[in-house]
């Protein structure tokens, strides 16, 4: 479903993360904990599946998350990919499209060609990337994989209203109850915006 902000019709978003208890996503350009197959497993299939098989999904990575994917990633498979930059004037080797913000991402995916082909549009970070998501009026949903482990970090999930963004209770899309890989105990939430 669309929302209507000032005037102009714009697509919703969701924001997906993995985050540590010490809220923490990221340590030197990487992820601060070892390879959790069944996270990895659930960021691929929540971005790449469609209903409709002649779309696609839209990811919106800072130029940092974008940098910190293996080569072999870039892009991400079966997705229109956008690099959040404000000092790129063009997208990077691999990316599809650079915007200097996620609103303007989300205008430009709002509109022709875009609003035909892309069935849904997510947002993968990093801090300021999510932070703008949360903040806006577009987002309706954060996946946050919650690892119940603290992890050394030095970049973090933004802090969100949980009045705002409610916990959906055994919400369909994600594995349910607590997961353990690399002896990492973990579980997917859900939070749906109200209202
Ligand atoms: N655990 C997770 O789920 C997860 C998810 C994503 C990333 N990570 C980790 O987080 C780290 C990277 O995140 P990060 O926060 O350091 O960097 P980032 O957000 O990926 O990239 C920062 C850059 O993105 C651009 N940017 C960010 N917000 C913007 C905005 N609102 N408008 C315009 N441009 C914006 C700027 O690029 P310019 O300087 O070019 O203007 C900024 O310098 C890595 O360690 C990565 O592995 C973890």
């Amino acid at each position: 479903m669309d929302e209507n902000l000032s005037g102009k019709t714009l697509r919703r978003v969701s924001c997906v993360a993995a985050i540590a208890s010490n809220l923490g996503i990221g340590n030197n350009g990487k992820l601060p904990w070892p390879s959790l197959r069944t996270d990895l497993e659930f960021l691929q299939r929540i971005t790449t599946e469609v209903r409709d098989k002649g779309k696609w999904n839209a990811v919106l990575l800072g130029r940092k998350t974008w940098e910190s994917l293996d080569p072999t990633q870039q892009p991400l498979p079966g997705r229109l990919n956008v690099v959040i930059s404000k000092t790129l004037k063009c997208p990077p080797c691999g990316a599809h499209h650079v915007c200097d913000s996620v609103s303007s991402a989300v205008q430009m995916l709002s509109n022709s060609p875009f609003n035909d082909t892309v069935e849904e549009i997510f947002v993968l970070g990093g801090t300021e990337v999510y932070r703008e998501a949360i903040e806006s009026t577009y987002c309706y949903r954060i996946y946050l994989t919650e690892i119940h482990k603290e992890f050394e970090s030095d970049t973090f999930f933004p802090t969100f209203n949980k009045n705002t963004y409610r916990l959906v209770s055994s919400p369909r899309e994600v594995p349910q109850g607590d997961i353990e890989e690399n002896q990492i105990q973990y579980r997917f939430c859900v939070y749906e915006k109200q209202g």
